[in-house]
């Protein structure tokens, strides 16, 4: 008589929402607090053996590993570059996430084009779009497709075997949501499918040394799905945003282990595709209006880029109890503390007024740097002084009072510059050196 093994047995429940394990049901996960989300699945025995590109048991110094000159493929489409650090790294898997028809399909057939246009092969998997959909986008995008091989399937194992006969330079798997294996009983998209379906390609990935880039739809409270189990796996997340920015969209890091997090990319979607902004400041300053009061513009750094963008303030007298202080774009405990300051130590009345603090745009200003163009604004809406339109301020304020320098001062102040910019308003602590632009005026205050 055949006698089960109770280890098979055991069961564990899963938060469906973060993938966290826990001994018993529980109401609520105890480590992303989401209700009724623990599903019971069956336990599985820990892996055995080493899936990355090694030879087991036997330990490599350092010093000998070789490093390959190609190690990262360059992807035609510089702002992708930059995010990735320099582009897309063999073996690494890079997860895309954003909202749904933000352009993440899009962006990715375009990838794929740059690749085949360098007689490179790459596999395009999708579990959300028929074949003839894809070429109808293609047909768009105005791309022949010569070496952009496409599959329409939803079931992992059959992706893999075209993985593995085709040997692409490049895999792409539209969406990790929408495939599932046999492996796992659970549907598609549920956090146990979505963990083993990344964690198979992710050994492919290493295995052949091949990246695998995959997307990922953000749910309704701007995870995807199984963030915590999905983003510690991969080695890239990129985030593609856009919602309040029209029809431009970033591309923003958010782990990368090849390079920088800091980085954005700014694309614009077009009736033919996403096409590079290669001067963003332009874009964020495009609609300025000419009215300037509480309107300063900053130069805050993303990554390694310096980015224009305009912080508008409004300070309206408040009749409830309790003025209101609104924050966009800007860091709420920021805002409260440049108030609290101006207030203590500059003697502005603040006390019944509501205040409003908006980056425009959609874009963000969350560094010290943006201080003091913030209780620039702020000053000038409350005292209806408007604020000279070639004029920027630049600068961290203190608890004291006190103004603090900032970093990359050459880089921001040479892109005022070029914004055609001529005033700005810095710390005493700034220190001019040769190479900053001779034609824009600086006011230490
Ligand atoms: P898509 O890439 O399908 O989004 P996702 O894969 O993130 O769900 O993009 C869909 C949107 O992009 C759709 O609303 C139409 C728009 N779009 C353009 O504006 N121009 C184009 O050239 C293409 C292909 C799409
Ligand atoms: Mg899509």
């Amino acid at each position: 008589m055949k006698i089960m093994n109770r280890e098979n047995l055991q069961t564990i429940y899963q938060c469906q929402s973060c993938g966290n394990e826990s001994p018993k049901w529980e109401g609520r996960c105890p480590s992303c607090s989401e209700w009724n989300a623990l599903v019971e699945v069956p336990k599985r025995s820990s892996r055995k053996g080493s899936w990355i590109n090694s030879s087991p048991n036997v330990s490599e110094e350092l010093s000998k590993i070789q490093h390959h000159a190609s190690d990262r493929l360059d992807l035609n489409l510089g702002e992708a570059n930059r995010v990735l650090g320099g582009g897309l790294v063999k073996g690494s898997m890079v997860l895309i996430g954003g909202d749904p028809g933000i352009g993440k399909s899009t962006l990715l057939l375009q990838l794929s084009n740059s690749l085949a246009e360098k007689n490179k092969k790459v596999l395009y998997a999708t579990g959300e779009e028929s074949v003839h959909q894809i070429r109808l986008r293609a047909d768009r995008l105005g791309i022949t497709g010569e070496g952009i091989h496409i599959i329409s399937d939803t079931e992992l194992p059959y992706i893999m075997h075209h993985m593995d006969l085709l040997s692409p330079a490049l895999v792409i798997i539209d969406s990790i949501q929408s495939i599932s294996t046999d492996n796992v009983d659970s549907g598609p998209g549920t956090i146990s499918q979505v963990r083993e379906c990344a964690l198979s390609l992710l050994r492919w990935a290493k295995t052949k040394d091949t990246p695998v880039l995959i997307t990922g739809h953000v749910t309704k409270e701007g995870n995807i799905a199984g963030p915590k189990s999905l983003e510690h796996m991969v080695d890239v997340v990129l985030y593609l945003e856009g919602g309040s920015l029209g029809s431009y969209r970033l591309l923003r890091g958010e782990k990368n282990r090849f390079g920088s997090t800091n980085e954005i990319a700014i694309f614009e979607m077009r009736d033919k595709g996403l096409a590079e902004v290669l001067n963003p400041s332009e874009i964020a300053l495009a609609s300025r209006g000419n009215n300037s009061i509480g309107s300063v513009v900053v130069p805050i750094m993303e990554g390694s880029r310096p980015l224009l963008v305009e912080i508008q303030a409004l300070s309206t007298p408040s009749y409830l109890p309790s003025p209101r202080r609104v924050s966009n774009g800007v860091d709420f405990s920021r805002l409260l503390m440049i108030v609290a300051v101006m207030a203590k130590r500059s003697g502005f009345n603040f006390a019944h007024q509501d205040i409003i603090v908006n980056v425009a745009g959609g874009f963000r200003a969350i560094e010290p740097a943006a201080d003091l163009a913030i209780a620039t604004a702020l000053a000038s809406s409350l005292n209806n002084i408007p604020v000279r339109f070639g004029m920027s301020a630049l600068g961290e304020i203190g608890l004291g009072g006190e103004l603090r320098n900032i970093s990359q001062l050459l880089r921001r102040v040479t892109e005022l510059n070029n914004m055609g910019f001529d005033k700005i308003l810095c710390p005493s602590s700034f220190t001019d050196t040769p190479e900053m632009p001779k034609e824009i005026e600086i006011v230490k205050a």
